[in-house]
């Protein structure tokens, strides 16, 4: 738990092992945080997205999606992490419920965004997870990262966690395509199917690798 956490939470509640409420104010105020810290981060990847465009005349980012975890998905999560549900475990243990989502065309920019991101000098990088260079074993190819993003509160700035998640157009196409027939509904899907959207994954990859030797020649 770090400190800037902590004083989140001190300021709103009196117990911070309360059990939370997605009903009570304390959630209420506490989702102000990542809502705040999420407008501020999509400012920020909106400034490179049009700063690349105008200065340079290079869509380096497609689209931005951005959202906040629905209460529900919330415990939901919890449940499965199987961690007590008060708002300590909630700020500790969910990473993603502020979420961004930059999809860009070129395997390449995935990496430039990255270092894009890395370099920015209030934006705290606390995790990164390739999955780009090494997909998941449903096939899932993006690249993740956990940030600390500040909000400029009257009397204070405090650091709220934000998910990250870049990938091509093409990886949103079969991760989207792949949430729906099987990863949000649990779905059992059949070996084939899933075997299938595996070989879908790979052949994505080879198209999105192909794409970046065709810009390069
Ligand atoms: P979650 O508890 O599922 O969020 O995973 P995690 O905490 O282990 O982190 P991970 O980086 O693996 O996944 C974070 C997010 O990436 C998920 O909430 C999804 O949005 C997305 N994701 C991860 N795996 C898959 C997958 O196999 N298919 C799809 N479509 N999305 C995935
Ligand atoms: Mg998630």
């Amino acid at each position: 738990m770090r400190e800037n956490d902590l004083m989140i939470i001190e300021n709103f509640l009196e117990n911070k092992e309360e059990a939370l409420d997605i009903k009570d104010e304390p959630f209420e105020k506490l989702m102000f945080f990542y809502k705040s810290a999420l407008k501020e981060l999509e400012t920020q990847i909106n400034i490179v997205k049009d700063e690349f465009k105008i200065m340079y005349n290079y869509d380096l980012i497609d689209r931005i999606d951005t959202r906040i975890k629905e209460p529900k998905s919330i415990i939901k999560k919890m449940e499965k992490k199987k961690c007590k549900k008060t708002y300590l475990n909630l700020i500790d243990k969910i990473n993603d419920v502020a979420g961004i989502r930059i999809v860009c065309t070129l395997k390449d920019d995935i990496f430039f965004i990255r270092d894009l991101i890395r370099e920015m000098s209030d934006i705290h990088v606390i995790k990164e997870k390739d999955y780009v260079t090494n997909p998941k074993k449903s096939g899932y190819t993006s690249y993740h990262m956990i940030v600390e993003v500040p909000v400029r509160l009257t009397q204070r700035t405090i650091y709220v966690k934000c998910e990250i998640q870049i990938r091509t157009l093409a990886m949103d196409f079969w991760a989207s395509f792949e949430h729906k027939v099987k990863y949000k509904t649990e779905q059992e899907v059949s070996k084939k199917a899933s075997k299938e959207l595996v070989t879908c994954a790979k052949m994505i990859n080879k198209f999105d690798t192909k794409m970046v030797s065709i810009k390069n020649t």
